[in-house]
């Protein structure tokens, strides 16, 4: 049977490049992008809406009856702490109100991304395990984790089939980042490109684990594929990635870009955020479960971004 999806959100980083790819899989007409804002090249078909408005939700759902729902739509870290109440709305408003549609509509499967942000600085920082200690001192973190305990209740409660990711930065050349802490690793290279220099707002030897987006869509379009006996993880799996510092990161373009240079700016509040994260993610939940295995590495994720952003 064919597939209705609904992509909330889609104007992100993430719903930029999903759309693409579910639209590929199973047809431009199956797969309906929304937000807030009708994007400048909005490609049809588009519904204007928000996770906030219900009765606009339940329109939407009336209408298109979708079999799978994608819900991108959130504030990220670094905005979520200009704005703490707006994103803790925004953040779990919004799932609440899309997860209890779900379960009226009877979708078949449901994505919520989760993220990184759910771990604080008393989880263990070096190959930080799938259940640990987690105290998120971000509005966006405890948000995350808020909504990765509502997932797995709607699993066990309403028997919603509700799947999700603990992405890491996630690094794309095709839409840019939304406000987040690991937003310098896609600017970073716009910047080396065009002007040879960037300023940075993480130190030097700042860890985080980070992914290329190719990896991190078919993570996403495997995760959904997966038969639900393999999903034992209803809150949200850890994914690992490519862990590394703007140092690093820096030498690494510097191996295409030679005349590079980096600096790093000082007092930055998103420093704070990040010192709070893990360096490096374990994830061998999502490789047992769903066979989950990383393509990029930092040499090749540099290289393919160069070229496309080149281009
Ligand atoms: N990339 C996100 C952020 O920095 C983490 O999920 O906020």
């Amino acid at each position: 049977m064919a597939e209705t999806i609904l992509v909330l959100g889609s104007n992100g980083q993430i719903g930029t490049e999903l759309v693409s790819a579910l639209r590929q899989v199973h047809g431009t007409n199956q797969v309906i992008a929304c937000d807030i804002k009708e994007p400048l090249n909005a490609s049809s078909p588009f519904e204007l809406s928000d996770v906030l408005d219900k009765d606009g939700l339940l329109q939407l759902f009336k209408k298109y009856q979708p079999t799978q729902v994608y819900l991108l739509a959130a504030l990220l870290s670094a905005i979520g702490e200009q704005k703490p109440k707006k994103a803790w709305e925004l953040n779990m408003d919004g799932l609440l109100n899309v997860l209890d549609l779900c379960v009226d509509f009877k979708v078949k499967r449901v994505f919520w991304p989760s993220s990184i942000a759910v771990f604080g600085p008393h989880s263990p920082r070096e190959n930080t395990p799938q259940y640990c200690v987690m105290d998120p001192n971000t509005v966006y973190g405890f948000s995350k984790l808020a909504g990765e305990r509502w997932c797995e209740y709607y699993f066990q409660k309403y028997g919603l089939d509700v799947r999700s990711i603990r992405y890491p930065g996630l690094i794309g050349w095709k839409a840019a980042p939304g406000g987040g802490t690991t937003d310098y690793a896609v600017h970073i290279f716009h910047e080396a490109l065009s002007k040879g220099s960037y300023a940075c707002f993480l130190s030097a030897q700042t860890a985080l684990p980070m992914m290329y987006m190719e990896d991190a869509i078919r993570a996403t379009l495997e995760l959904m594929d997966a038969q639900a006996e393999k999903i034992t993880v209803r809150s949200s799996y850890n994914l690992g990635g490519i862990s590394f510092t703007p140092e690093m990161l820096a030498a690494e373009i510097r191996k295409h870009i030679p005349e590079f240079t980096i600096s790093y700016v000082d007092k930055d509040p998103r420093q704070a955020i990040a010192d709070s994260w893990p360096k490096s993610i374990d994830d061998s939940f999502a490789q047992k479960d769903w066979s989950w295995k990383l393509k990029y590495d930092l040499a090749e994720m540099t290289s393919d971004m160069i070229k496309n952003i080149k281009k």
